[in-house]
Order: structure tokens, then sequence, then C-alpha cells
């Protein structure tokens, strides 16, 4: 079909903010957002998924001055940097097909527009802010709101606050967003609403503060200087911008607005249930369909966060133990509109059991008896036995309750229905006893049929998890042989007849069992503080100023640097000292640089001690180097200066 004619599905992430890199809690939603994405595509959808950093705000302008970098070079760093943002989509196998950075022009010249649009209307008039601000949340507050004085988002202190400012004629549109919210099913989980509503809507909406005058790192209002837009008027548009609202950069607004659904976690959701659609309003905009709240993933029953330090890196736990297993496992133990606890247990639990048990065990043990019984060739025949019909029946009512479950964002569910099947599986194994069957050549036929069937389910079962496990689905689907067409999500219906024929293969364990006790002791060693730098201890004997000054030490240029053959320690220098002549030294620090990375460096060396061999060779003088110990690992870092100083400067 062409992408023209195939029905559209929007859906989009928060932006992130990159102020520090991001932890598995945000790889959360992403990871939810992302397996959706490839649900619809399956399903046959035209799908636009969105995803992008919010890089605007107070935060980001204070983090790169205490970084002593500016605002725009440190977000670049966090975003595209190594281990950025970018980074962590790529490992998490994250396919996105929109990236919007709030700082891309086009945005920025677009949010502008927005911005002079609503006060064109009336929407957003002038006055003067006087509230409590809370600097990491970029949120102001009133008095009333606070909960014992703090923020009520983060708990964490607030600060007096007044400018003059423009503001968003919220309090106007509090009726019809109440309505919005009570009476249709924009806001979900439910639970949510009741929150929206009598936490905010209830107390009554004031106005909202839709400008800075307090720094300047944001969209500067073009027709007021010294004004920036407020972040989250700046970020929500985003969701349209990124398709061509307000700019001619991007294009996809006819396609694919209003959004289908925006996953957000639970304390942004007044800003996209209440905010966002006031907004809109505004401008006369269609609004997106669904704003899903989902809960926080908790380690120690906080939230996991950077500033409470208790943050778990996707980094250590993709490379123990796999992507998929760590994608698999964020869905299918945590039911998606509520809070879960993070622990490492769980982890490898859900690991060891749903993924190595159930479901390796199943494939490795079909392939297994393919190979044993009919040299991995299922030919054309068979024989129908009594538990056939239930496990058909049974996988056909898995897969409506899996789409039925997707649909309505239930991902735990979904997996819990997949997981129905692979146990059934599993039982029919136990109860046609292949093993029996092959014993006699009269039940050859009947074992044939068993093998169907379970390749059948384990087809079926790969196809609906692949949105969850794009890669090792892949992986079970290629030791089957399926064709393509039988991996697509149309051809999901089950068919293992007679007529069907399979070509099975052997391969190495999809999810190996993982030793929960040698695991959990290894993580909690990569977890442990680092021990404190070390450093030599003091000398306690004094030397004398004359005897001091007699050491000569100059700066020398690396001409040349070459590894000594036959020594995994020693690099041979050849440096200009400003004499003329070339001075070799000797230096025990090849574990610590290459040679190539040294030449045209300006060094210091100590040039008056007495030559000395080393290897055959001739060192005359010491380079000078700094020594110290991190975390057990000895480091060492060469004293390097300015390239202006010229060779053979003394020092002293
Ligand atoms: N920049 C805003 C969003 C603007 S959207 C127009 C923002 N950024 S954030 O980086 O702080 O958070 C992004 C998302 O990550 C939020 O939905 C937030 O709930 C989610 N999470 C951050 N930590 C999380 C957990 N520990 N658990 C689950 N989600 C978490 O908010």
């Amino acid at each position: 079909m062409c992408t023209e004619c195939r029905k559209k599905f929007y859906i989009t992430t928060p932006i992130y903010y990159p102020s520090s890199n991001l932890h598995i809690g945000h790889a959360y939603c992403t990871v939810a957002t992302d397996t959706m994405a490839r649900y619809k595509r399956l399903q046959g959808y035209d799908v636009c998924f969105l995803t992008g950093t919010d890089e605007h705000g107070q935060k980001i302008e204070d983090k790169a001055k205490e970084a002593g970098v500016t605002p725009q070079q440190f977000v670049d760093n966090i975003v595209l940097g190594e281990k950025g943002v970018l980074d962590l989509w790529k490992l998490m196998n994250i396919s996105y097909d929109r990236f919007i950075r709030t700082t891309d022009d086009y945005h920025v010249e677009a949010i502008q527009k927005i911005f002079k649009m609503m006060y064109d209307k009336g929407d957003i008039y002038k006055g003067e802010y006087a509230g409590k601000y809370c600097k990491p949340c970029e949120s102001f507050w009133t008095e009333s709101q606070l909960v014992d004085g703090k923020c009520p988002d983060c708990g964490r202190e607030v600060q007096d606050a007044k400018e003059e400012a423009y503001f968003f004629r919220l309090s106007k549109y509090a009726d019809r967003v109440r309505d919005l919210l009570e009476n249709t099913d924009f806001l979900e989980p439910k639970s949510r609403v009741n929150e929206m509503v009598n936490n905010f809507i209830k107390p009554g909406l004031n106005d909202l503060c839709v400008s800075r005058t307090s720094f300047t790192w944001g969209v500067p209002v073009d027709f007021d200087p010294g004004h920036v837009v407020y972040v989250w008027i700046d970020a929500l548009f985003n969701y349209m911008t990124a398709l061509g609202f307000q700019n001619q950069a991007k294009t996809g607004l006819e396609e694919f607005w209003p959004a289908d659904v925006h996953f957000v976690g639970k304390e942004i959701v007044r800003f996209h249930s209440i905010i966002w659609p006031a907004m809109l309003m505004s401008l006369e905009l269609p609004l997106p369909k669904k704003v899903y709240g989902h809960g926080w993933l908790n380690f120690n029953g906080e939230k996991m966060s950077k500033s409470r330090g208790n943050v778990v890196d996707p980094y250590i736990l993709a490379e123990r133990f796999g992507v998929d297993a760590l994608r698999f496992f964020l869905l299918r133990t945590f039911p998606f509109g509520a809070d879960g606890n993070f622990t490492n247990e769980l982890l490898i639990n859900t690991i060891n059991i749903d993924l190595a048990n159930t479901l390796g065990n199943l494939v490795s043990r079909t392939v297994a008896m393919n190979q044993k019984y009919f040299a991995g060739q299922l030919a054309v025949g068979g024989e129908n036995g009594a538990l056939d019909a239930e496990v058909k029946a049974l996988a056909e009512d898995v897969i409506a309750n899996y789409e039925k479950q997707m649909d309505a964002y239930q991902f735990s569910n979904a997996l819990s229905e997949v997981f129905r099947l692979l146990d059934r599986a599993n039982k029919y194994i136990d109860e046609t006893t292949p093993w029996v069957l092959a014993k006699s050549e009269e039940t050859m036929p009947r074992l044939l049929t068993v093998m169907k069937n379970l390749c059948e389910c384990i087809r079926l079962a790969a196809i609906l998890l692949t949105p969850f496990m794009p890669t090792s689905c892949e992986k079970i689907l290629d030791l089957l042989n399926v064709p393509a067409d039988a991996r697509s999500f149309s051809a999901r219906c089950y068919c293992a007849d007679e007529n069907a024929t399979w070509n099975t293969t052997v391969g190495a364990p999809l999810f190996p069992r993982i030793d929960m006790e040698k695991e959990l002791k290894e993580l909690e060693e990569l977890n442990k503080p680092k021990s404190p730098i070390e450093i030599e201890p003091y000398s306690q004997e004094s030397v004398d100023f004359d005897t001091f000054c007699k050491s000569d030490f100059r700066a020398v240029k690396v001409l040349d640097c070459q590894n000594v053959k036959k020594s995994d320690k020693l690099l041979q220098f050849t440096l200009d000292d400003g004499t003329g002549t070339p001075r070799q030294i000797l230096s025990g620090i090849a574990k610590f640089y290459k040679p190539e990375e040294l030449i045209g460096k300006t060094l210091v060396a100590i040039v008056n001690l007495p030559p000395r061999k080393m290897m055959g060779r001739e060192s005359c003088g010491m380079l000078i180097s700094a020594i110290h110990t991190d975390n057990g690992e000895e480091k060492l870092n060469l004293l390097m200066i300015a390239d202006e100083i010229p060779a053979g400067a003394k020092l002293g």
C-alpha cells in the first residue's frame, strides 16, 4: 500500500532535558514509545515517532556556566557527545523517525511566531509576576500550591521571584479543559484525571507566566527584547513544529497532526493535559487524541534521578544482559501506568524465568528435537491429535487479547498473553512426550504434527514479541527459517496444518541463564563508590635550596616518539631541547600513551642527570609526569606546557 493511503499514527516521547546523561528511568518511556511505534508499523500504519531534547532554560544556562562552556556547547556535548542522548537511543535500538532539538533554528523561529499569535489574539498579555520559583523544575508556583513550603513536583526548595512578565490566559480555558479531562478519554490512566481536576483545576486555574527576564538562554520574545519564552511553551510546541507548524523546514502536519498519543511521565501530566490543550484551544488547533501518563521507575522507593544520586546506568545493564532483555524487563515487569521499583534481582529473575526458561528453552528444545528426529526438516504430512485444537484456540485468543492490551498501552498485560502461549507450548511438550513418539515408526506422523505445532507457537510468539525485542525475535525467526511474508503481523493466524513445512536450524542459546549470586556480586562491585584517589606520600626529607637549583628543567618538543622493540614499557623520545642537537630520552610510560599522540607536544625534562642505558639505548634526562592511583588503577599524565614556550626555555 502506498504511504499516502496507509493509516497514520503519530506518537511522541517527552523531549529530554540534556542537563546530565540520561538513565534507565528516561529509557523506560522511550522504550515504551519505541515498542508502540514498532507495533503500529507491524500493523501496517505509517508511523511518525518523535523524540528529542528540550535545551533551553535557566538550569542549562547555570550548568554551562559551572562547566565553563557556552550553553550551546554544553547541550551539544550531552546530546551528541559520547554516551550522550543520541548514543543512548542507538544503544537501546530506538527507531525514532524524527529528532527535534529546541535549539534548532526552525523551532526557535516557529516559537516566536506562535508566541506572537497568542499575543495578537489577546491570550498573552503583559503583567508582573511575584511567586515562588523552583529552579530544577523551571516552574513558578503560588504559595498555596507549595507542599510544606517546597516545590510540589520535586520537593526541593523554592525561591522568591518577581519580574515583569507575559501571561497566558489559562483561566479562560479552565472550563473547556475540565470538560476535556472529565468527559473524554483524552487523559489516561483515569486516575490521573482526578489528580489534575482536584489538585489544579478545582482550586482555580491562574493565568500562567510565560516569559522570563532573569536569564537569556531561551527563545527571545522578538517584539520585546529582554524577555525569553517560558521553557514549557517552547517545549510543548515541539510536537507540532517538528511537523512543520509555523515553519518551512519540516513537513507532515496534515498527515500526522493531531498526535495519536503523547507518552509522558506522571510529573509532567499537568503540562500536557492542562496547559497544552489550553494553548491549542487558544490557537484553535486540533487537540492530540491522548496523553498517557506513565509511572516512575523508582530505585529503593524513590524516583530515579541524577540529583538523588540513585541512577542506574543503562550502558552497564545493556552490556551485561543485552539490550533486548533490558527492553523486555522494563515493559514486562511494571504496569505502564503505575510506579515500579527497579532492583537488579528483579531484572535477573525476569531474564531467567521468562527469557531463559520459558522462551529460550522452548526454542532450543524444539529446534534440537527437530534436528534429532527429522534432521531439521518438517515435511508435508502429519497426524492431528487431541490437544492441537486447544493449542490453536488458545493461540488465537492470545493474539486477540494481545492486540486489545497493546491498543490500550498495557504492555505488561500484552506480554502476559504471549507468555500464556509460551507456557502452553512448553506444557504441550510435556503432554505429548515427543521422545516417546519418536520410538516407533507408527507414531512418527503424530510427532511431525507435534513439532509443527511447536514451531507455529514459537513463530507467533516471536512476531508478537518483535516490538519488544526486535533483534532476538529476528534471530528466533531465523532459526525457524521463517520466510519474510510469514514474519509480518498480517501473517499472525495460526496455521500448522498438514501442508505446512519447516526447516529449522540449531543455534546458540538466545538468553543464557544468569547466575544470580555471582551477577549481583559483580554489579555491586561495579556500583561501589569508587575508592578515593591516592597520591604518593609526601617526602619527609628536605632538600637544600642550592641542591634543588642545580636541577636543570627545560621545555622540550617531541620530534619523534617510538615504542622500543621487545619492551612493553619503554618509549624512545627524540626531543628538540633548543640546543640544535636532538636529545634522546627513554621513558617507561608506554602503558599510558601511544607514541603518535605525543609528537609535537611541549613537555618538561630534567636534562642534567647523568646518561643511563636502558635496553641498550642511552637516555639523557627524564621527562616529568604526574602520577596517582585512581580506584586501584595507576594513572600517569606527562606534564605538558603551552606550545608557545620555546624549546630549551628554562623552568624554575
Ligand atoms: N523536558 C521535559 C519534558 C518536555 S516535553 C514537552 C522533561 N524532561 S526530563 O528529561 O526531565 O524528563 C523526560 C521524561 O523522563 C519525563 O516524562 C519523565 O517523567 C521521565 N523520567 C525521568 N525519570 C524517570 C524515572 N525515574 N522513571 C520514569 N520516567 C522518568 O520533563
